[in-house]
C-alpha cells in the first residue's frame, strides 16, 4: 500500500501555515526488492529487482525563496536549511538523503549545456546526469525553496532501498519546484521521460556516494525511478541499458512474499564497503596479471578468464569474484526463463543465488539462512533468498498462491535475536516507479 495523498496533504496543512493561493503537490517514490542479481551493480553486472507499492511520499509546495523546510511525520522532526548552503545535518539525520540530492543538483544550477563526461568505465554513477534531467527542464536548473512534509512506509533499514525511495522522492520535489513539467515523468518516451527518470536515478546516487557517505551502487535508484507493475527490471549497470520484463504472477497464479526478518545490523555499511573493495582488488589482479588496461570492472572478464587466473587472487577475493561472475549469468539464465514462463526455472537460480552469497561472498546472516530453508521445505516454493545488501534484512520467496499461508504461517514471528524487531511476511504488488501527483483543485 503505498502513502495516501489525502492524509499527507492534511499532515502538511496541519504543520505549515495555510496560504489563500496554496497548491500542494505530492511526490512519490516506491521501494524495490531484487528478484535476483545480488553485489552485482557496482562492479558494472546485471540486476532484476521490481519495484514495490510501498513507498515514500513528499507533500510539498513551492517557495519564493531558497529555504527548505521540511517534516518528518515518521521521526515527527521538522528541519530547515538554505539552498545555498547546504550541509549534512547532525540532528535530523533522516534529512541527509533530502540533503545529498538538493547539494548535487545545486552544483549544477544555472550550468546549461555540459559536456560528456569523459568516465565511461564500470558503473554509470560516472556518467553525466545533467545532460539527461535537463531533457525535461525547459531552462537551465534554478531551485527553489519548498515546505515539505514526508512520510513512508517501505520498512527503514531491511533491505528495501527505503533510502532510495526518499532520495528519488525528494529530486522529485526538488525539480518539480523548479520547474519540470510532471507530465515529462508520466511520459515513457525513451527521448524524454525514460532519460530523465535516468538522470535522476544518478543523480540520487551520486548523493547517497558523496553527501551521505555511503558507496552504493545504481540498482535502487534505477528500480525506484524506472519500475513498471508486474514487471521486473533488467538492468545493466554498466551501460544502464535497461528493459522491462513481464512476470506474469497473476496467470501463473503464483505471488511474491517478502519475509523481513527483522534483524538490522549496524556492520552493513563497512562490510558493504569492503566487499566492493575486495572486488576491486580482484579486478586490478586480474587486470596486472593480463596485462590489459582495458580492464575496469568484473563485467570485463569471464568465468573462463577467471578460473584460469583464481590461483593469483587471495582466496576471499576469489570467492567474492567468482559469486559476481556466476550471478551475473544466472540474472542472464533468470530473465531468459521468465520470457519462456518458466518460473521453475526462476526458483532454482533464486536458491543457488543465496547459497551464493551466504558462502561464496558471506553476507547472509543465521537468520536470513534459517528463512530460507524454511522456505525450502514447502513444496509450493519455488525459490527464495536473501535480498540486498544483507547481513540482515529480507529474503525474497517465489511461491504459489495457494501455499501462501503455509509458508507465512511456517516463518517465525516473534525477533529472532536481542534487539531485533518482529519478523513480518507480507506479500507484495509490483508497482509503477517514481512519479508526481498536481495541486487538487
Ligand atoms: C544495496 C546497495 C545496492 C546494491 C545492493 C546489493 O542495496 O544500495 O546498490 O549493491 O545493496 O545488491
Amino acid at each position: 500500500m503505498s502513502v495516501d495523498s489525502n492524509w499527507l496533504i492534511q499532515q502538511f496543512h496541519q504543520m505549515f501555515e495555510r496560504h489563500s493561493d496554496d497548491e500542494v503537490w505530492v511526490a512519490r517514490a516506491p521501494g524495490r526488492v531484487n528478484l535476483i542479481g545480488e553485489h552485482t551493480d557496482y562492479s558494472g553486472g546485471f540486476v532484476l529487482p521490481v519495484a514495490l507499492e510501498h513507498d515514500v511520499a513528499i507533500a510539498f509546495r513551492v517557495r519564493t525563496d531558497r529555504t527548505v523546510r521540511l517534516y518528518s511525520c515518521d521521526y515527527r522532526e521538522m528541519t530547515q536549511f538554505c539552498l545555498d548552503e547546504i550541509r549534512p545535518s547532525a540532528d535530523a539525520t533522516w534529512s541527509n538523503y533530502f540533503r545529498g540530492v538538493a547539494w548535487v543538483l545545486s552544483n549544477y544550477e544555472g550550468q546549461g549545456e555540459r559536456e560528456h563526461g569523459d568516465n565511461d568505465e564500470g558503473e554509470g554513477a560516472s556518467k553525466d546526469w545533467y545532460e539527461w534531467v535537463s531533457t525535461g527542464l525547459e531552462r537551465h536548473l534554478e531551485l527553489c525553496g519548498l515546505d515539505g512534509v514526508i512520510s513512508g512506509n517501505v520498512p527503514i533499514g531491511a533491505g528495501l532501498s527505503s533510502s532510495a525511495a526518499f532520495e528519488v522522492a525528494s529530486a522529485i520535489a526538488l525539480l518539480v519546484a523548479a520547474g519540470m513539467d510532471t507530465g515529462v515523468l508520466d511520459s515513457f518516451e525513451p527521448e524524454c521521460g525514460l532519460k530523465v527518470r535516468l538522470g535522476i536515478a544518478l543523480a540520487c546516487q551520486q548523493g547517497e556516494n558523496l553527501f551521505v557517505g555511503v558507496n552504493c551502487g545504481i540498482m535502487d535508484q534505477i528500480a525506484s525511478c524506472m519500475g513498471l507493475a508486474d514487471h521486473a527490471v533488467y538492468l545493466d549497470c554498466r551501460s544502464l541499458e535497461h528493459k522491462p520484463v513481464r512476470l506474469g504472477l497473476e496467470r501463473a497464479q503464483m505471488a511474491i512474499v517478502v519475509y523481513d526478518t527483522g534483524v538490522r545490523r549496524g556492520l552493513v555499511d563497512s562490510e558493504y564497503n569492503r566487499r566492493r573493495d575486495e572486488t576491486e582488488i580482484g579486478v586490478k589482479i586480474i587486470a596486472h596479471a593480463l596485462q590489459r588496461k582495458d580492464i575496469y570492472s568484473l563485467r570485463d572478464i569471464d568465468l573462463v578468464t577467471f578460473e584460469a587466473l583464481r590461483e593469483v587472487l587471495p582466496a576471499k577475493v576469489a570467492s567474492r569474484c567468482e559469486h559476481v561472475l556466476r550471478e551475473n549469468l544466472r540474472v542472464q539464465h533468470g530473465v531468459a526463463a521468465l520470457m519462456r514462463g518458466d518460473l521453475l526455472a526462476f526458483g532454482d537460480l533464486m536458491w543457488e543465488s543465496h547459497e551464493s552469497l551466504k558462502d561464496l561472498y558471506e553476507v547472509s546472516c543465521p537468520e536470513l539462512d534459517m528463512a530460507v530453508e524454511i522456505a525450502r521445505d514447502i513444496p509450493g516454493v519455488l525459490g527464495a533468498r536473501m535480498t540486498g545488501a544483507g547481513f540482515g534484512g529480507c529474503t525474497v520467496n517465489l511461491v504459489h498462491q495457494e501455499s501462501l499461508s503455509e509458508l507465512i504461517d511456517a516463518l517465525p514471528s516473534s525477533p529472532m535475536r536481542p534487539g531485533a524487531l518482529q519478523p513480518q511476511a507480507f506479500v507484495i504488488n509490483v508497482a509503477d516507479g517514481a512519479g508526481a501527483e498536481g495541486p487538487k483543485k
